[in-house]
């Protein structure tokens, strides 16, 4: 395991975090054995949300946090809110109240009196940032959270929050893996008339990493969450060939070789992974022991079908 910094105050981070979104469907033995599997590889650094499960995923991993004799103060815990989830219906939230009785929710859950992290969920269009820096501040002033940051936010929607916001957004996770490149391909095709020469985001990596953002890529082994795992998508066959032979000649799961893939981008990205197979989880730990060539870094983006200008 490698680990990093994040911002200015969280020193000591495992590079990979283990994202609980899908902790809800597993038994509390099954959930105590994956916290164990990824202790065991160095992952100090779990991701959750309010609405995961619909906070039972936040319940189950304090249950198996008790239960595998895992301390608070040897792991650091991230959650999410802004998603109001009721009667079939959703909708984005970054009201004062909101965000204060989210965190609630989420510390009684966690059972714990602090998050390490605060991320905002997805941009509120309705959003009043004068508002969020008053619940950033309140929070951070009782002790109930030590770091802020956003998810699934551009450049101009991180700027207006920290024009208001005292507490510095360290963190913006992002949907980004090997079949999910958006975040990479405006930058390649700059001036290009074509599809992937369109800035969608701002150039949101770039800014993150001028800014000393920390982006931590989430699904990295999907798509994207309709269209599912890459490994099995027809449309990403020669991706999964590519990936498979260079696992195959470093000798490493294919599943080290995914998150190698995104390591070898020097944003010292934190890939927010979702398995819940502690072999998985064990396998992913060789991603750390190699280093892809640039040449093997383009084979594999080129192989997800995306051609160099
Ligand atoms: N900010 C956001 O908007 C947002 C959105 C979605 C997710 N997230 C975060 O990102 C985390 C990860 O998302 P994710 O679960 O979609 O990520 P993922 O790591 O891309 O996918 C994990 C899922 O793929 C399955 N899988 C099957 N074969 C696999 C293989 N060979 N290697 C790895 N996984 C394999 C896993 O099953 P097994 O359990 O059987 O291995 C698991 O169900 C979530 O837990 C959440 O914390 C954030």
């Amino acid at each position: 395991m490698k680990y990093i910094e994040i911002g200015k105050k969280l020193t000591g981070v495992s590079q990979l975090a283990l994202g609980c979104m899908r902790m809800r469907r597993y038994s509390l033995e099954e959930v105590t054995r994956v916290l164990s599997s990824a202790q065991d590889i160095g992952i100090n650094f779990f991701d959750h949300a309010d609405v995961y499960g619909h906070g039972e995923s936040e319940v189950r991993f304090a249950q198996g946090i008790r239960a595998a004799n895992i301390s608070r103060d040897k792991i650091l815990i991230q959650s999410k809110c802004g998603i109001q989830r009721g009667n079939g219906d959703y909708y984005f939230d970054f009201s004062k109240d909101h965000i204060l009785q989210a965190v609630e929710g989420s510390l009684k859950r966690l059972e714990t009196d602090y998050l390490d992290v605060l991320l905002l969920h997805r941009p509120d269009a309705l959003v009043e940032p004068e508002e969020v820096a008053e619940a950033f501040e309140q929070l951070y002033r009782e002790g109930k959270v030590l770091n802020f940051g956003v998810s699934n936010h551009n450049t101009n929607q991180i700027e207006l929050l920290q024009k208001f916001c005292q507490q510095p957004l360290v963190i913006n996770q992002l949907e980004f893996g090997p079949a999910h490149t958006p975040m990479l391909d405006a930058g390649l095709n700059v001036n290009a008339q074509n599809e992937r020469g369109i800035v969608r985001d701002g150039g949101v990596l770039d800014y993150c990493r001028l800014h000393e953002i920390t982006v931590q890529p989430w699904s990295p082994f999907q798509v994207d969450l309709v269209e599912g795992l890459f490994m099995t998508h027809p449309k990403y066959q020669e991706l999964t060939a590519t990936i498979t032979r260079l696992a195959e000649e470093y000798h490493v799961p294919f599943e080290a070789l995914v998150i190698a893939w995104i390591i070898r981008h020097p944003a010292n990205m934190q890939p927010i992974i979702g398995s819940m197979n502690p072999k998985r989880i064990e396998a992913m730990a060789a991603a750390f022991d190699i280093e892809l060539s640039r040449q093997e870094w383009y084979q594999v983006y080129k192989s997800a079908g995306n051609p160099l200008p």
